[in-house]
């Protein structure tokens, strides 16, 4: 039982209404009833329901018209439809229509109070769901890239102005910091969200197929080519188009990309005949363009046409903040796919996390924590459940404390001066033991004023 789920129960036969709203409210829902589909419809004008349970076969405006207006008034609620036996037309049309549950009468009153909970239950708990990503994205993120780091802020802050704008964008960073999330995000988030995204990875193909991917070709362009095929320009016309990996599109190619940025209209190969298209263009790479550029790799005009805006992801060791949330985030993913119920990080295993270099990025870091997920036997994740390599990679060298926050000189003074205690002051044993010249000591101690 969820507390305060309202039921609209709608049945044309009055004691059938009644009958059910009181087994309801005796489980605790708050239930309205209504004897007819149009005063259904008033109702569901008025107010939010949860869940609505309607009869199907009524006057003028049958359950299925319940059914669609329910749906209008709130998208996610629960619809549970009655029917008389044998209507499976009807339940066919009911389920076209996204009921939830088809039932057959006579009704058995176990059964509806069952699925009623099941249904309470469920909406619930997918919309907590969606106010705790909601106020996550609120506070660290933006359309589920998380970061609370300035860099990553400072980055939503630049994606909130230029995603609902035509600019093309060159998105830049190292492996798996996640420059296809960011193009994602700036599609889903501009005017053109409702037209398609469209990726190709340029790196992948060779000249000749990356060419009649762009562009398409005409039947009998090249052998092989039986029939004309649209590019992915024309594919993504009226959406986006991300160029992955641009900085390895050979040279012929980039000056074709050029001229379809400057006139906005593309040739298929084997034809001559251009085609509009309305792409908006983004593009990424794990290069450096400008150096390609120096070295004529890439083309200069080019480069300024795709460099209108540049969002540039630091790598993760440069914002280690997002490491916490980032396996917090992906615990909670990973649970809800495995069925799981993973807690969090223990504090030292956590340290580690936090420490680790991150070659891989975010991709690695994803990787890691679920490596440790699949693998971990308790509640919380634990220094032995994270993969060897990054365990020994963010471990402390042997016998020494792990050490952060002090000074070199801080720590070269308690040094000195400790071994000196243990030897008794013998400065020839104190300097062989800390590998330096008994000069080399003499000064230090001066400058330490370690002299007792
Ligand atoms: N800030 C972030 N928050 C949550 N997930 C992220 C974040 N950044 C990256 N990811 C995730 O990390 C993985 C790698 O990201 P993505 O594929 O976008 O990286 P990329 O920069 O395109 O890498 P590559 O250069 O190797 O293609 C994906 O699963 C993505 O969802
Ligand atoms: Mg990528």
């Amino acid at each position: 039982m969820v507390t305060g789920t309202r039921v609209l129960v709608v049945d044309d036969e009055r004691d059938h209404a009644e009958a059910m709203a009181e087994i309801l409210e005796r489980v605790g829902y708050e239930v309205t009833t209504a004897t007819s589909g149009e005063e259904a419809l008033e109702l569901l004008d008025q107010e939010d329901f949860d869940i609505v349970i309607t009869d199907l076969v009524m006057g003028e405006v049958s359950g299925i018209d319940v059914l669609k207006a329910a749906r209008r008034a709130v998208p996610d609620v629960e619809v549970i439809v009655i029917s008389a036996r044998g209507g499976v037309e009807a339940a066919v049309e009911a389920m076209r229509q996204g009921a939830a549950t088809f039932l057959e009468k006579p009704l058995n009153i176990e059964a509806v109070r069952q699925v009623v909970g099941r249904h309470a239950r469920t909406q619930a708990l997918s919309r907590r769901n969606l106010e705790l990503e909601r106020r996550l994205d609120e506070r660290f993120g933006f359309q589920g890239i998380i970061g609370k780091s300035p860099a990553m802020q400072r980055i939503f802050e630049l994606l909130r102005q230029i995603a609902p704008t035509n600019a093309t964008v060159l998105i830049t960073g190292e492996s798996g910091t996640g420059k296809e999330l960011i193009a994602k995000a700036i599609h889903h988030n501009s005017l053109r969200r409702n037209g398609p995204f469209v990726a190709l990875n340029c790196a992948a193909v060779s000249e000749g197929v990356l060419e009649s991917e762009l562009f398409g070709h005409v039947k009998g362009a090249f052998t092989g080519a039986v029939r004309s095929r649209e590019g992915k320009f024309e594919f993504a016309s009226g959406g986006t188009l991300f160029l992955d990996e641009v900085g390895d599109t050979p040279l012929s190619i980039q000056s074709k990309l050029l001229r379809v940025i400057e006139e906005r209209e593309i040739v298929r190969v084997g034809s001559n005949e251009p085609i509009r298209v309305d792409v908006r263009l983004l593009a990424a790479t794990n290069q450096d363009l400008e150096k390609l550029v120096e070295e004529k790799a890439f083309r200069e005009d080019l480069y300024f046409r795709l460099n209108v805006v540049s969002v540039h992801l630091p790598p993760l060791r440069e914002r280690r903040e997002d490491i916490p949330l980032i396996a917090d985030a992906t615990i909670r993913q990973l649970n809800e796919e495995y069925g799981k119920e993973i807690e969090g990080i223990s504090a030292e295993a956590l340290e580690i996390l936090t420490g680790y270099s991150w070659p891989g990025n975010v991709r690695e870091l994803k990787n890691a924590v679920e490596s440790m997920h699949i693998v971990s036997r308790g509640p919380v994740l634990q220094v032995e459940d994270i993969p060897a390599k990054i365990r020994a990679a963010g471990r402390p060298a042997a016998g020494l404390p792990r050490l952060s926050g002090v000074s070199i000189q801080e720590m070269e003074r308690e040094l000195i001066r400790n071994t000196l205690r243990d030897v008794g002051g013998n400065r020839e044993r104190a300097a062989s033991l800390l590998g330096i010249s008994e000069r080399t000591l003499y000064r230090k101690i001066k400058a330490y004023e370690l002299e007792e």
